[in-house]
């Protein structure tokens, strides 16, 4: 298959990640020894490391880590973009499980460190396009779903995987409003949810996920719209028939299962053609399929992508 995002990716592009890094090292140093010791075990407990994937790397300059962890879309904590910053602390990430369930031979609950040491951490550049028009370039850390479903072993039933969200009012308090039809659920055919590129995501810029993006996991599915990337999941479900996805049921003429970016079908309330990135003045033109076109493209061979949006 060929892979347009292969290469290397520059130096110069990751700059905001080694200025991450360095002006963390600068302040464990400034903060004096006992301080700096301290810091340093907190920062441990934090860190993710994982191997590159340069088959996925991008050469798009990365989103900086302020803007990824303060501009969010996270319901559960507020509809402004800078509730989950501010509101999301609150989520107890310890303990947490993830059931595998519905239509799979071994059906498991696992524990959150089980699930870190399930398969080989990976680092993959990518960019993250949202409904609203606007995306990110993010290097998230974690390894292909594909790896977790093989474990439990899917009957020849499982058509579908559906991801659902903590439900917790007291912790969530976006849950209190009506909103979203809660707990978030989201969902993909069985094919998609088993590509190389659909993401079972733990981390980002090196660390364990913070709270507002989702933590202790979330899906990454980086040719789809965002919002199909549910945040801090514990039950993923297969199923033979497709799943009610939360905002299929919120407004079924406007967000669809599918999903796919695709800048030829518009939103009914906004233009899809193009797209601002967080931190950019400019418009750029949405690619098909988020620029993953040669990879995902033939998942949808013959499908009319305007009536399967
Ligand atoms: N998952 C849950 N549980 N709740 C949400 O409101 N928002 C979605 C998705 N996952 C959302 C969610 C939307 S619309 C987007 S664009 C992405 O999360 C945003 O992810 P980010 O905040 O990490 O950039």
């Amino acid at each position: 298959m060929k892979n347009p995002v292969a290469g290397n990716i520059p130096a110069s592009e990751i700059t905001p990640r080694e200025l991450f890094y360095n002006r963390r090292r600068f302040m464990q140093m400034a903060a004096g020894a006992s301080a700096a010791f301290l810091a340093s075990k907190v920062f441990a407990t934090e860190k993710l490391s994982a191997g590159t994937s340069s088959a996925y790397g991008l050469t798009d300059k990365l989103t900086p880590l302020e803007d990824v962890t303060r501009y969010n879309n996270f319901y559960e904590f507020g509809t402004g973009k800078e509730d989950p910053a501010r509101l999301a602390g609150s989520l107890k990430t310890r303990p947490w499980t993830l059931s595998l369930e519905g239509e799979v031979h071994k059906p498991k609950t696992f524990d959150i460190d089980e699930l870190l040491k399930l398969a080989p951490m990976e680092e993959r550049i990518y960019r993250l396009r949202c409904v609203e028009a606007w995306s990110m370039v993010i290097p998230w850390i974690g390894f292909p779903l594909s790896e977790l479903l093989k474990k439990v072993e899917p009957t020849s039933k499982a058509k579908f995987v559906e991801f659902i969200t903590l439900h917790d009012p007291e912790q969530m308090p976006g849950q209190k409003t009506t909103v979203l039809e809660w707990p978030y659920r989201e969902g993909l055919r069985i094919d998609e949810a088993m590509h190389p590129l659909t993401l079972l995501t733990f981390g980002l810029y090196g660390e364990m996920l913070p709270n507002q993006n989702g933590a202790p996991l979330r899906m990454v599915i980086p040719w789809k719209y965002g919002f199909k990337s549910a945040k801090s999941i514990v039950k993923i479900r297969l199923t033979e028939q497709q799943p009610v996805t939360s905002w299929m049921k919120a407004g079924p003429n406007e967000y669809g299962f599918y999903a796919n970016v695709n800048p030829a079908v518009d939103h009914p309330r906004w233009s899809q053609a193009k797209e601002r990135r967080i931190g950019e003045f400019f418009k750029r033109p949405t690619l098909a399929f988020n620029g993953y076109a040669d990879q995902v493209a033939p998942l949808y061979a013959g499908m009319d992508l305007s009536k399967y949006f």
